[in-house]
């Protein structure tokens, strides 16, 4: 298939300051010189904002990449998953036709496409509301046929099921993704044989779908509602000290919170805690009688500054999430409840945990 730029584009593109943000961060992740890796990630995210490639976004990409704006286009142009025409406002329906959705009744929704929405694959519909075009596998083949909309599966499609969905979608809903024939995942149809606690009617919808039905954004996902920016990875070299006289830092400022409240990247409300540039008279406390925290985790505690269950136990929500961010177990804290264990053991008693651990 030839992949070129499309013949209408429009005359400028910019992220959106949060999106500005979230690309900034992302580069962040390589070392000086190499920002280039970010390519894919930025171009991705310029589709997620406007739904296909332009040709201002790939020279807004390469510009903050420093790269030629060939490079871009090359990238842009070799990988499928970037549109290079415009999609539909509404949806962009992938349709599976390989294998197991072709030998399941692909060729049924790949002609509904045609019939509803365009009679070509990447051509809009007259209501510029959809689009089409078919994929390879998709790898549901189990729950075929399948189409893809948005970052969501419909799976275990009817041509029937398929002619709702869009009906749904044209009039502003969002129906729930995963599979359309009262299937629970991937279970034989017969019904599971194992792992079949949902059927008392504890989840009615696999993580994926249910994931998906509380997000409810196939439409449009990138609305502010997108997972929070991450970037355990920034603030590591400060962590990063060498064993120094036995003095406790002193309390380092809070965390400058993110300016605009709105943003969607600034709700991740950090607040760095208290940490030290080594033990304390050159004593760590054995974090390991922590419930929760192994060697591997006590380590990276170190790393931080934390020594000391006195300094875990006065962490605040804010800190947690500060903490939270840059172990790479991420909920550990909570789920374990580290600051009553820390509370308990700061104060010189016993935990159960800590009591067959010594
Ligand atoms: S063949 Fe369609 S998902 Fe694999």
């Amino acid at each position: 298939m030839l992949r070129r730029l499309h013949h209408e584009q429009p005359d400028s593109f910019a992220f959106t300051p949060a999106n500005q943000k979230w690309a900034e961060a992302q580069l962040t992740k390589f070392p000086e010189g190499r920002q280039a890796s970010g390519v894919i990630p930025l171009l991705w995210r310029a589709q997620e904002q406007e739904g296909w490639v332009t040709q201002k976004a790939i020279e807004y990409v390469a510009d903050m990449l420093g790269m030629a704006y060939i490079r871009v286009l090359e990238v842009a142009t070799f990988y499928f998953m970037f549109q290079l025409q415009p999609v539909g406002s509404v949806a962009h329906i992938q349709v599976c036709g390989t294998l197991s959705c072709m030998i399941c009744g692909a060729e049924n929704l790949i002609a509904i496409c045609k019939e509803r929405i365009a009679p070509n694959a990447h051509e809009l519909s007259a209501d510029g509301k959809f689009s089409w075009e078919e994929v390879e596998c998709l790898g549901a083949c189990t729950n075929a046929p399948m189409v893809q909309i948005g970052k969501d599966f419909y799976e275990d499609l009817t041509a029937e099921r398929f002619t709702e969905i869009l009906d749904e979608l044209a009039a502003g809903k969002v129906p729930t993704p995963g599979p359309q024939n009262g299937r629970y995942a991937a279970e034989p149809l017969g019904g599971a044989v194992a792992l079949s606690e949902h059927e008392a009617g504890k989840a009615p919808l696999n993580a994926s779908a249910a994931l998906a039905d509380g997000i409810g954004d196939t439409i449009k996902r990138i609305d502010g509602t997108e997972v929070p920016l991450l970037t355990p990875w920034l603030n590591k070299s400060k962590a990063a000290k060498p064993a120094a006289p036995a003095k406790p830092a002193s309390k380092p400022e809070p965390a400058k919170q993110e300016e605009t409240p709105a943003d969607p990247v600034a709700e991740v409300v950090e607040d760095e805690p208290e940490i030290l540039t080594a033990a304390r008279d050159g004593k760590a406390d054995d974090l390991k009688l922590i419930k929760g925290v192994g060697p591997k985790l006590e380590g990276i505690l170190n790393e931080l500054g934390f020594y000391h269950f006195d300094q875990i136990a006065k962490w605040t929500p804010e800190q947690v999430a500060w903490v939270d961010n840059r172990l790479q177990f991420k909920g550990r804290i909570e789920r374990d409840e580290w600051i009553k264990q820390a509370e308990i053991l700061a104060k010189g008693g016993e935990t159960a945990f800590s009591k067959k651990a010594t």
